[in-house]
């Protein structure tokens, strides 16, 4: 038998409290775990962590009886009040020096607070984001801690040592120090923000797929496969492929199609867009996304509405023009605007986050963010390499639609990518990602936009101000005077 690498307490053994249990203990760690309910405890250890180096403690005061200082405990309970009630239970049973890590999915501003807080109380505290769902958790998650900086030098090992692997040799843990406070929370929050775009993108290519093409899932899901080992190989791309093969064993149809397509959500996209706004950072496919999933679950509207809107006749595949010569032109153009739209979620996700780092004071490290992201969690992707490469190439890199891998891309895709955009909305088919990424990177690339009568409008009934573009100063003008 190994020696035992040291031992970590865990407290909260929902699915992904119990994985990480057994990811710890996989790589040598003795784990003490704790849940409130106490048969859930029970369960875990005569379950999954049977004939493990896993015990259970009855109580919070018997956790921190088993555990060696300093202590580092592992907190897998639901973000938001029970984070803070389990802290304030745990405060007067620790000492000087143990570490609290935080891996749920915490708003940052309250990982800033904790972090305040456990550090006056002599303690340290460790806010992460952990990426990977339930099979990461498991055998490997990508890991974004951040907080009381002088806990990494202890805890850094072991997180390292349960993380994904990623790189040439598959040897580079998708685990690094990200920063002081919220950081880790924070880069963990912008990577939900992209999954949302991501997502929402893949649901506009299947759902252009299925209405303008009157493809079934299983074809479908043929494409899907195709571009999966492309340019567009990521995980979200493969699980997508996946669903679409899965069929429901009651109806013997494919099960996505009985699936309601009410979206539900857990508040990170919207955090991400909640913040993007506050920061004056455009980014309209996260924003468009979260509110694809609000419009998603407006349903008996929508229902109502689908009787009394007017809208196109929808095109029909074999007539209007739609030949089989035309399908494959069709499926390249959602292959096109899929990616140039995944193109525009990471470059937005990246400028939320050069903007936090420079607001927050937090130095984060973008091509050590794009290496964490490789491997493990839910955003993984080829493009992600690219990614680290361009910011390792130019760190101050001002938007990574510039930078010549991606601008050489988005030079392959947008023919395509408009072509789409026209066809959907000729055909009354809703791609509020594709068209918003599309109108993101046009407005990008616009060297003067619309807004100087924007700025004329607010100094006609304002006096805001405007500025010209001919000499310096702030300029108003009386508009309504004969002169
Ligand atoms: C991950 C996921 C994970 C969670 C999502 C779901 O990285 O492992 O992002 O954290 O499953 O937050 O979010 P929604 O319920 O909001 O879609």
């Amino acid at each position: 038998m190994s020696m035992s690498k040291g031992t970590v307490g865990l407290i909260g053994l929902a699915v992904m409290g119990e994985n990480l249990a057994l990811n710890l203990e996989s790589k040598g760690y003795k784990v003490v775990v704790y849940n409130r309910t106490a048969s859930r405890t029970e369960a875990f250890l005569k379950g999954p962590a049977s004939g493990r180096d896993i015990v259970g403690a009855s109580s919070l005061d018997e956790m921190a009886r088993l555990l060696p200082r300093p202590r580092q405990i592992i907190l897998m309970v639901k973000a938001g009040r029970p984070v803070d009630e389990v802290i304030e239970q745990l405060l007067p049973l620790l000492e000087p020096g143990d570490i609290l890590i935080d891996g749920g999915n915490s708003h940052f501003e309250d990982t800033e607070r904790r972090t305040k807080k456990v550090e006056e109380a002599g303690l340290l505290y460790v806010g992460t984001g952990i990426s990977g769902g339930e099979e990461g958790a498991l055998k490997g998650p990508s890991i974004m801690p951040g907080g009381s900086q002088r806990a990494w030098c202890v805890v850094g090992g072991m997180l390292k040592s349960i993380a994904a692997k990623a790189g040439k040799d598959n040897d580079e843990p998708c685990c690094e120090w990200i920063g002081p406070g919220g950081a880790g929370h924070y880069v963990k929050m912008v990577h939900n923000g992209i999954e949302y775009v991501v997502m929402q993108a893949i649901s506009e290519a299947y759902l252009l797929m299925s209405s303008l093409l009157s493809m079934r899932a299983g074809e479908i899901q043929t494409v899907f496969d195709n571009w999966n080992k492309g340019d567009l190989d990521s995980y979200l791309m493969e699980i997508a492929a996946s669903v679409l093969k899965k069929i429901d064993p009651e109806t013997g149809r494919p099960l996505v199609d009985v699936i309601s397509d009410r979206a539900a959500h857990k508040g990170t996209g919207m955090w991400t867009s909640q913040s993007a706004l506050e920061l004056g950072v455009p980014a309209p496919s996260i924003a468009e996304s979260v509110m694809a999933r609000y419009i998603s679950s407006l349903k008996a509207e929508r229902e109502s509405a689908a009787k009394t809107l007017p809208g196109p006749t929808p095109a029909v595949y074999g007539k209007d023009g739609f030949d089989d010569a035309s399908k494959p032109r069709i499926i390249g153009a959602i292959h096109d605007a899929l990616k140039g739209t995944i193109i525009c979620a990471y470059a937005q996700g990246f400028a939320i986050l050069a903007k936090a780092s420079e607001t927050y004071s937090w130095q984060l490290n973008m091509p050590s963010i794009a290496a964490l992201w490789r491997g493990g969690c839910i955003i993984r992707a080829a493009m992600l390499a690219d990614i680290m490469e361009a910011f390792d190439r130019q760190p101050d890199l001002p938007n990574l639609l510039v930078s010549p891998v991606f601008r050489d891309a988005l030079e392959g895709v947008q023919k395509g990518w408009r072509a789409i955009i026209a066809l959907a909305a000729q055909g009354g088919v809703p791609v509020p990602c594709f068209a918003s990424s599309l109108s993101y990177y046009d407005s990008y690339r616009a060297a003067r936009l619309g807004t100087n009568l924007v700025q004329a409008q607010r100094d006609y009934f304002g006096a805001h101000t405007y500025e010209r573009v001919d000499r310096e100063g702030v300029f108003h003008t009386d508009w309504t005077s004969e002169e």
